[in-house]
């Protein structure tokens, strides 16, 4: 079914200097893996097979993380560091399933999407943007078993106050998971916002949207935008939301990722009830109200 996914990881993460100056903003850690990296699990536990990275200046850092460390895993096998070993090693993919391509300018989500073409045939395929993390069941799974032809994304009810910073859709028929998109415009202002279901970094587009943005059309910010090439694209084929059951977080925003990084500590054995303890203790000692 879906077999390959794009990664745009093209973005100068403006939001995040200095620490994007040098560093891929998708390398920024959650507590201890970087993000782009929950962007690939997710999608290999959809079964995707085949990783498109849309990369830019700035990015090799992204290519070391999934390739081997030769000097790294011999020193940990030497100090008998296995579990450490286990998941430096666990990150590497078959041979051949990651691709990269460059984005040479930072010209939109579309454009950065775009330049993966000449990678993906005449078949639908997804995309994932790993600044936007879900946690819970796997997004990207639950996409490809609700898929049936045509264009899906993911969408979520978002504050109306919140509209402009996002891909606004009109629904139409909508069973409770699955949403009819009527209509799709690019952050409204909230007085024009056709509804309050945003869009979030998901996605599954058929070979049509590419015959779309091959026009390169500039939109909001003078940039390609992959939102008006999936709007051109109703009434020609499907098109449809999907609300998720995870618990997403924008990690292109500082509190986003702040969120998320208290948010997987929670979760974690070691870390929990350590961070509980001094988050309380902060805010008894009245420094956080
Ligand atoms: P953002 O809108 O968050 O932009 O991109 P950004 O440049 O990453 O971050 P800020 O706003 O300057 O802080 C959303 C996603 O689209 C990718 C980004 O890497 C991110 O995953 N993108 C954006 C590209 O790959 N290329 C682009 O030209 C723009």
């Amino acid at each position: 079914m879906i077999k390959k996914a794009i990664f745009p990881v093209g973005g100068l993460g403006t939001r995040f200097l200095p620490a994007t100056k040098a560093l891929p903003k998708e390398m920024l850690p959650v507590v201890d893996k970087p993000l782009i990296q929950y962007a690939i699990e997710e999608a290999a536990a959809a079964g995707i097979e085949e990783f498109i990275f849309v990369t830019g200046r700035n990015k090799t850092a992204i290519e070391d993380h999934f390739d081997h460390s030769f000097e790294l895993e011999k020193t940990l096998l030497a100090k008998d560091k296995t579990s450490a070993l286990d998941a430096v090693r666990r990150m590497i993919h078959a041979p051949g399933s990651v691709a990269y391509v460059r984005q040479q300018e930072p010209a939109g989500l579309g454009h950065a999407v775009w330049c993966a073409r000449n990678l993906v045939h005449d078949e639908p395929v997804a995309i994932l943007l790993a600044d936007d993390l879900i946690l819970g069941k796997s997004c990207m799974a639950e996409m490809v078993a609700a898929y049936q032809g045509g264009n899906l994304i993911a969408v979520m009810n978002v504050p109306k106050s919140d509209t402009g910073s996002y891909g606004i859709i009109t629904p139409g028929k909508d069973d409770g998971q699955l949403i009819e998109v009527a209509g799709l415009i690019e952050k409204p202002d909230p007085e024009d916002a056709p509804s309050t279901l945003g869009v979030v970094g998901r996605y599954i587009i058929e070979p049509g949207v590419f015959s779309q943005l091959d026009r390169q059309e500039r939109g909001a910010s003078n940039e390609v935008q992959l939102t008006d090439a999936l709007a051109h694209q109703i009434g020609k084929v499907p098109f449809h939301g999907l609300r998720f059951s995870g618990e997403r977080f924008d990690c292109g925003s500082k509190i986003g990722f702040l969120q998320a990084n208290i948010a997987i500590a929670m979760t974690r054995d070691d870390l929990a009830a350590p961070l509980a303890k001094w988050v309380k203790g902060r805010m008894l000692s009245g420094q956080v109200e």
